[in-house]
């Protein structure tokens, strides 16, 4: 949390004390509600504008993965009041996640501030592979690992060709390089899998690796330059 005047100030729009000025005159709101109290704090998902445009803080760029437990939105306000994966970060700067995972999808998860790193990740043009791992009851077929790979209708759409592989009776690992809602689960109550668990591991050349559930760490130089 940090006073409204000093945000203001921090984004170069004028002085704190014109940034004061700014504030009883009505100019300033935060989420669309105009404040008129000068003491007020400023919290790091807030939207505040001046003169009815958004302002943002020149702030450092931070790139994080984080093991996303089951249970978690990856959004940051929940009507629900669910748990979200922000929660699960202490950064002093606004980030969010690059992409979505569904409540009860686990793994890999990025988030980061700088929206050029994000679009270049979720561009559909740069075809970026998501490696998910599925835990099923179901004995896979091959003939169901086959409709997988030439993609399946889930719906008003028909999946792209994806990469499939058994790894074990009741594992099976999935590449896609699109991201429809909850495609992967949607492909396997297609094809008659029982999904139990499905886990995302890897974001093109990112490895989520050993990093605990529900903790988080800064990428590399190499994962940010190398992520596709
Ligand atoms: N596919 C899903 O079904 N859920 C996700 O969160 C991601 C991919």
């Amino acid at each position: 949390m940090e006073r409204l005047n000093k945000y203001i100030a921090s984004c170069g729009i004028c002085s704190r004390r014109k940034a004061d000025e700014l504030i009883l005159n009505g100019k300033v709101t935060i989420n669309d509600e105009i404040i008129r109290e000068l003491g007020k704090q400023v919290a790091l998902d807030d939207v505040i504008k001046v003169d009815g445009k958004v302002i943002i803080k020149e702030e450092k760029k931070v790139y994080i993965m984080l093991n996303k437990p089951r249970g978690y939105v990856t959004t940051s306000h929940d009507q629900f009041n669910r748990k979200s994966v922000l929660d699960l970060i202490n950064e002093d700067v606004r980030i969010y996640p690059i992409g979505r995972l569904d409540m009860y999808t686990e793994g890999l998860l990025l988030l980061t501030n700088d929206g050029e790193f994000s679009n270049k990740i979720m561009h559909p043009r740069n075809k970026i592979e998501k490696t998910y791992i599925v835990t099923t009851d179901t004995k896979i077929s091959v003939e169901q690992i086959e409709k997988l790979k030439n993609g399946v209708n889930i719906g008003s759409y028909i999946t792209k060709p994806a990469k499939v592989k058994l790894i074990k009776n009741d594992t099976l690992e999935i590449i896609i390089s699109e991201g429809k809602n909850r495609q992967v689960r949607k492909m396997c109550e297609v094809v008659g899998i029982n999904l139990l668990n499905l886990r995302r591991v890897k974001i093109g050349n990112i490895k989520l690796g050993n990093l605990q559930s529900g903790k988080y760490r800064y990428l590399t130089d190499e994962e940010k330059e190398n992520v596709i």
